[in-house]
């Protein structure tokens, strides 16, 4: 694991595009493992800046999101498909058509996995994976289990992340309980990982994350087995990391 500590939020987010961009320079066709949340808000606007100023060109770039909220039209606010359109594919010159989030309203779940499942095989995965970690290490939707699921599958949304996420939605009852989320074997398959945090309020996650033992309880720690990943945090996030923080 590479570990890049940055001063503040801001920074994670030029860090972590400036990561995704060199990918998409390097192979214009790049398929982007894409996520959502608050912590990679920043990386999108620098995305798209980078794309109004300095040519950074997704015409052929294909996208595949890791999650979606099961109930959740692409026309809901809170739903991943509009996030993304807001904050990255309305502002970017990238065929719609390359843009894969699962189907949150799908009538068949299962066969939407395998479908999914298919498309990132069909892709040969990602090229860079984006991740963002929840406050109980999830990645993805892929929340403490007593096992790891490598395929796309349903999850029911953990406690604790219903009360973290319950911030973006009115009342708490209005968050989904349950999601379509690409498994681990989706999200390790991809041949460059990025995983970016802020705030103490990941510090516990992250500490887990880079230095206890591999365990679907964290479910983060197992980006440790993978052979490229590069976690970019801000000094909060990395405060009980020993290298970083004053934790002895
Ligand atoms: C959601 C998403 C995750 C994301 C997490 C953290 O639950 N499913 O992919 O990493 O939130 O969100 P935030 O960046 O807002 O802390």
């Amino acid at each position: 694991m590479k570990l890049i500590c940055v001063s503040n939020e801001q920074e994670v987010g030029l860090e972590a595009a400036r990561l995704i961009a060199s990918v998409v320079r390097i192979k214009p066709k790049a398929v982007l493992g894409l996520a959502t949340g608050s912590t990679p808000i920043g990386t999108y606007a620098e995305l798209v800046r980078m794309c109004a100023e300095e040519n950074l060109d997704f015409s052929d770039v294909r996208t595949v999101n890791l999650d979606e909220y099961v109930g959740l039209d692409g026309s809901h606010p809170q739903s991943y498909r509009y996030f993304m359109q807001k904050h990255l594919f309305d502002k970017v010159n990238i065929d719609s058509d390359n843009t894969y989030v699962p189907d949150g309203l799908t009538e068949d779940a299962e066969e939407e996995c395998a479908l999914y499942d298919e498309l990132l095989e069909s892709f040969g995965y990602a090229d860079i994976q984006l991740l963002g970690i929840g406050v109980n290490g999830h990645i993805g939707f892929n929340e403490p289990a007593d096992c790891f699921t490598p395929e796309t599958h349903v999850i029911k949304i953990a406690e604790s992340t219903i009360d973290s996420n319950q911030r973006l939605f009115e009342t708490r009852d209005e968050v989904p309980r349950y999601a379509i989320t690409v498994g681990i074997k989706g999200i390790l398959c991809a041949e460059r990982i990025v995983l970016i945090a802020t705030g103490r309020k990941k510090a516990e996650v992250l500490k887990a994350t880079c230095l206890g033992p591999v365990t679907p309880q964290m479910p983060a720690s197992i980006l440790q087995l993978h052979p490229d990943v590069t976690i970019i945090a801000d000094e909060e996030a990395f405060s009980l990391v020993p290298f970083f923080g004053d934790d002895d």
